[in-house]
């Protein structure tokens, strides 16, 4: 394992989840389309991902399209799904048949229908595999992923607990993020992983998500060590 010095000793989130915002400022900067930045997003993403696994990171969750960001302009939408058929298949194959669960969360049917139908095989082929998962949050809003559990419960006619009730999540079976990183400047969730996210440590970065290195995934990872995770008990209680 490639571990730096600065990880020596350094506690390891066990999942990741990942805010990707910046790509489209990324690009502008450099005059180049909002689909480069989304591209170069797309292979940071990957970057990321091996280098989390390497340290021995199992979960890891990736806002990729908000139901918010649907209501893009159809070009920027109809790049986006391009980029996702020519580079997806090869891209995540390699990380995910290391042995590595790949869900997709969110209302895939949003999708066009060859996108849908590459996700459920590949969530398919990947259902073998315990212990490590990748999460594409895609046509995803917590809002959405609330309101659809409720209903759920409701029609099951069922009281739930806060355990049931995480398994009516689009996240299912998947520990909750310990550790929420968001690039591109702004400090906010955007919708994402709410009810998950309840006791998450959350880090904020300038850097626009194209320039955020592995290291600055290590500098996250320290920082995220450094932190006293109390669940609401005192320091004593621990
Ligand atoms: C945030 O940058 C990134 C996105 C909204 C989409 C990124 C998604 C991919 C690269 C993967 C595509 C995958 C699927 C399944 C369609 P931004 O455009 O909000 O950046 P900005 O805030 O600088 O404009």
């Amino acid at each position: 394992m490639r571990k730096n010095k600065l990880l020596q000793g350094v506690k390891i989130p066990r999942h990741i989840a990942i805010i990707m915002d910046g790509n489209g400022r990324w690009a502008k900067k450099r005059m180049m389309p909002r689909s480069a930045g989304h591209k170069k997003g797309m292979e940071r993403m990957i970057g990321l991902m091996e280098r989390a696994f390497e340290l021995g990171v199992q979960y890891i969750t990736v806002y990729a399209l908000s139901t918010e960001n649907l209501k893009r302009p159809k070009e920027e939408l109809d790049g986006l799904f391009d980029l996702f058929r020519n580079n997806f298949r090869e891209a995540f194959g390699k990380v995910c048949e290391k042995g590595v669960r790949l869900r997709a969360l969110g209302d895939v049917s949003l999708l066009p229908e060859d996108i849908v139908q590459v996700l459920r095989e590949s969530e398919k082929e990947t259902a073998k595999y315990e212990g490590r998962g990748i999460n594409i949050a895609v046509c995803y809003g917590a809002r959405d992923e609330i309101v659809h559990a409720v209903n759920a419960a409701v029609e099951k006619g069922e009281k739930v607990t806060e355990e049931s009730f995480a398994q009516l999540l689009y996240t299912k079976d998947v520990p909750d993020p310990d550790l929420i990183i968001r690039t591109g400047k702004e400090v906010r969730l955007s919708n994402f992983l709410l009810y998950q996210a309840a006791y998450a440590e959350l880090y904020f970065s300038d850097k626009m998500f194209p320039e955020f290195s592995d290291k600055d995934l290590d500098k996250a990872i320290v920082n995220y060590s450094k932190r006293t995770r109390r669940f609401g008990k005192t320091d004593e209680q621990l």
